[in-house]
């Protein structure tokens, strides 16, 4: 049971097992841990939006196999074919017209018209999602405003009191949650940056538009990310009784930098690594060294603000 021995390194079998009894699932993938569910299944949906205090507003991402399973559930154009192409299996998620209601409930949409849907990275998410055979929803496995959590005994700690089974995949290489990208009357906007990048993408299908209507991420709105300690940004020196997590060479002590060697990626994969393990030091606050804000630095300060509570 959660928090057990018993509960390191279920098999992929044990989880499909537990995932078909409508249990919730700890599931690794590439971005951070999930908190997986049958996305048909009502009351498994509900035990997500419960285990985390989750608002019911905001709707999950449908984790699928392959793209046959995702244009099974969603209505893709030309250009939401062209990303899946480009970057399944990744860090992307893919919003689009919903095809199939019944797949992925009402409550995993959170009563919305569009579908969120992605083929993770990560080999044993996948496996365990094409054993099942039918598309999984996975959060985040946060409680709701926390970091997410990056190795699988951060998932446990989190949400293992809800999960039936748990899933260690090694800590995730990515370390950020996937871009999210809205496909929807031939428009295409940004509604998470993620470690698929603006750029990325826009090589891929042209410029991005500003959204709009429908294009709007119902989860965005709120405090995310928060260590317990205030979190300060663009912050060259650390005051009293601060951490400083560093960015690049001799900013503030090693040990606690993002990337010693001011590498986006390496930054990325330790960000909220990082921000859980400076708040067990209960400082008086987390202080971040400023971080570039071209390609991936996009999605780390978009995390940043939002922890340091600058949100909208
Ligand atoms: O990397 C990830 O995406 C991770 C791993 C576990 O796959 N999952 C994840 O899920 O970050 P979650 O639930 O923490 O974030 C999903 C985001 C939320 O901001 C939510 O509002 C948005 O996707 N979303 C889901 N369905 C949507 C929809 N139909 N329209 C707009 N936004 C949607
Ligand atoms: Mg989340």
């Amino acid at each position: 049971m959660p928090g057990g021995e018993n509960q390191r390194g279920a098999t992929d079998a044990q989880a499909v097992e537990a995932l078909a009894c409508g249990g919730l699932v700890i599931l690794p993938t590439e971005t951070v841990y999930g908190l997986a569910a049958d996305a048909a299944d009502a009351q498994a949906v509900a035990a997500i939006f419960e285990a985390k205090g989750r608002p019911r507003f905001n709707p999950l991402i449908a984790h699928v196999a392959d793209a046959a399973q995702a244009e099974a559930i969603a209505v893709f154009d030309a250009r939401a074919r062209a990303l899946a192409d480009a970057f399944w299996p990744g860090p992307l998620t893919i919003v689009a017209p919903v095809r199939d209601r019944l797949a992925v409930c009402d409550l995993a949409r959170a009563g919305l018209d569009s579908v969120a849907v992605r083929v993770p990275g990560h080999v044993r998410a996948r496996a365990v999602i094409a054993a099942f055979g039918r598309p999984v929803v996975a959060p985040s496995a946060n409680r709701s405003g926390r970091p997410s959590p990056t190795t699988f005994d951060d998932a446990v700690e989190e949400t293992g009191h809800a999960a039936a089974d748990a899933v260690d995949g090694g800590p995730c290489a990515v370390g950020v949650e996937s871009t999210v990208v809205s496909v929807l009357d031939g428009r295409i906007a940004l509604l998470r940056p993620g470690s698929v990048t603006r750029e990325e993408i826009e090589a891929v299908v042209g410029p991005l538009d500003e959204g709009g209507e429908g294009h709007r991420s119902p989860g965005r709105t709120t405090l995310h990310y928060a260590p317990d300690a205030p979190v300060r940004i663009n912050v060259d020196r650390a005051g009293e009784g601060e951490i400083l997590l560093g960015f690049g060479p001799g900013v503030g002590d090693p040990r606690w930098s993002l990337s010693p060697d001011g590498d986006l990626r390496e930054a990325a994969a330790n960000l909220f690594r990082r921000l859980r393990e400076a708040d067990r030091q209960k400082p008086a606050a987390i202080a971040v060294s400023p971080i570039p804000a071209h390609g991936l630095g996009e999605a780390i300060n978009d995390r940043l603000k939002r922890a340091a509570g600058f949100v909208g």
